[in-house]
């Protein structure tokens, strides 16, 4: 036995054992003890003493081509000892792109790692050769020319390694950032700019008392890969001096596996203005919101009501509904409760930015238009592989076909006690309805990525605009690397 089919079956074992670990992670799971547990078990770190990095941008306002080399690097993440990671620019976070609506891309990518890989530009709508598929992965030292028209509306993106088989280990060890589109629609509304619009990359990490990054250690990894310390834009539980006044958070959950349920502690409620495919109709007034692996949402917090000197703590308030499954108990679980960030008011504010109360038009699309409905169910196969219809991916296979222009209704079934984030490329869609009664307010807007809860059938829309193969996959990415992913090609 190999030691992939090795590690599969214990996977596998984890789930069928998962009454056991239903309980166990019950008593974990209370709030006070985890999340005490959580920032002490990590005595290589004072919590909240370094400044969150904010990464530099590549605008493309000013910028005709841009350059990318996947490399290894020494990165601070921690003030005193350099870690190994793998970059795009030397350096992390690394940077956001800022680029217009109708603008073009232009970006050369070198591959300087030892094994294949190649970028995908998660929620970008582009050609299908530049999508970044697995299978157009490129070698050591070759150079691929990304070129291609931005055509979307204004959101907030990200970019990562694809590779097949590799993409956790990839995004793991820092090759990720944000991609941000922005059009003359959102420029109107005066949302919060400059200062005050920060982007949050938000990633759990595991580190051994060097500072080194460790990724899986043992079987239950392959569930995915929690880790004890959060990192916002590469740095780990920061803190961010600002005003008093409203703040756009652009967040990305640029996680392996979990799921957060963010809320601040000081501040009552937000505002949820945009979500994976960019801005809401109207601002939702949320207490917390869920962001699994992938998904991004756009928010507005006000500080107006903060003194010099007050605290405000971005938490999670933990995954609970999805942490009946057997996750490496050396670290929090999905449930856990930790406190992430925090911000400190420094400085008094007379800014005032309003709110728009309509922020955009979202045309719904009609059960009537679509042609076809598909059915993808999520399960775990003999050997204790993850899949998509019990087919483990195969980069050269074509499991559907669409007719380009097309709507079609999927029917996302989730067959296993776990909740994915199911992803398509080269779309944006709606969602339908779902069968729990969870409410979540991103269900609101358009989305490329979709947690489905356990046991749950999620019902979405969507429109194929753009012919060639593309992949659909669970975001766990130690899930999509082995095997829950599969091929659709648009013609
Ligand atoms: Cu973030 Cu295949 O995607
Ligand atoms: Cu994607
Ligand atoms: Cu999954």
């Amino acid at each position: 036995m190999n030691r992939r089919t090795f590690l599969y079956s214990c996977s596998f074992a984890a789930t069928t054992i998962m009454g056991g670990c239903e309980k166990q992670s019950d008593k974990s799971d209370s709030p006070t003890q985890k999340s005490g547990e959580t920032q002490k078990s990590n005595d290589i770190y004072e919590p909240f003493t370094q400044e969150l990095k904010i990464p530099k941008e590549i605008d493309f306002e000013n910028v005709a081509k841009a350059k990318f080399n996947a490399q290894k690097s020494l990165a601070a993440i921690y003030k005193d000892k350099k870690t190994e990671v793998l970059t795009f620019h030397g350096d992390l976070p690394n940077p956001t792109i800022r680029i217009k609506n109708k603008d073009d891309f232009e970006l050369d990518f070198t591959n300087s790692l030892e094994k294949p890989t190649i970028i995908h530009w998660h929620g970008l709508l582009v050609p299908q050769e530049m999508d970044g598929h697995p299978k157009d992965a490129i070698a050591n030292q070759a150079t691929m020319e990304y070129r291609y028209k931005i055509n979307q509306r204004a959101g907030t993106f990200w970019y990562h390694t694809h590779p097949h088989g590799r993409t956790g280990e990839e995004i793991y060890s820092g090759l990720s950032g944000l991609y941000i589109v922005e059009d003359e629609n959102e420029k109107k509304l005066n949302l919060p700019s400059g200062e005050f619009e920060l982007p949050l990359i938000i990633q759990d990490r595991r580190f051994d008392k060097e500072k080194n990054l460790i990724y899986k250690q043992t079987a239950q990894d392959n569930n995915g890969v929690l880790g004890d310390v959060v990192m916002v834009n590469s740095t780990p539980f920061p803190y961010k001096n600002i005003k008093n006044t409203k703040y756009r958070l652009r967040i990305l959950n640029g996680s392996s596996a979990r799921t957060y349920k963010l809320s601040f502690e000081g501040i009552e409620n937000f505002a949820l203005i945009g979500t994976d495919g960019g801005l809401l109709e109207e601002p939702i007034i949320v207490k917390d919101v869920l962001i699994a692996v992938a998904e991004r949402i756009d928010i507005v917090v006000d500080f107006k009501d903060k003194k010099i000197g007050d605290t405000v703590t971005l938490k999670t308030l933990g995954f609970k509904e999805a942490s009946n499954f057997g996750a490496n108990s050396a670290y929090p679980s999905f449930g856990a409760q930790m406190d992430i960030m925090k911000f400190k008011i420094t400085e008094l504010s007379s800014e005032s930015a309003v709110l728009p109360a309509k922020l955009t038009t979202i045309a719904r699309l009609k059960e009537s238009d679509a042609l076809k409905s598909r059915t993808i169910t999520m399960e775990i196969i003999e050997g204790g592989v993850w899949t998509l219809n019990k087919k483990p991916y195969d980069m050269d296979r074509v499991d559907d076909r669409v007719k380009l222009g097309s709507t079609e209704i999927w029917v996302i079934k989730n067959a296993i006690h776990m909740a994915h984030p199911f992803h398509i490329h080269g779309v944006h869609f709606q969602i339908l309805d779902r069968t729990s009664k969870m409410d979540f307010p991103t269900d609101k807007g358009w989305k490329d990525t979709v947690l489905v809860m356990p046991i749950e059938t999620v019902r979405i829309i969507v429109t194929f605009t753009i012919p060639g193969l593309f992949v659909y996959h669970c975001h766990i990415l130690e899930h999509e690397d082995h095997a829950m992913m599969a091929n659709f090609l648009v013609e």
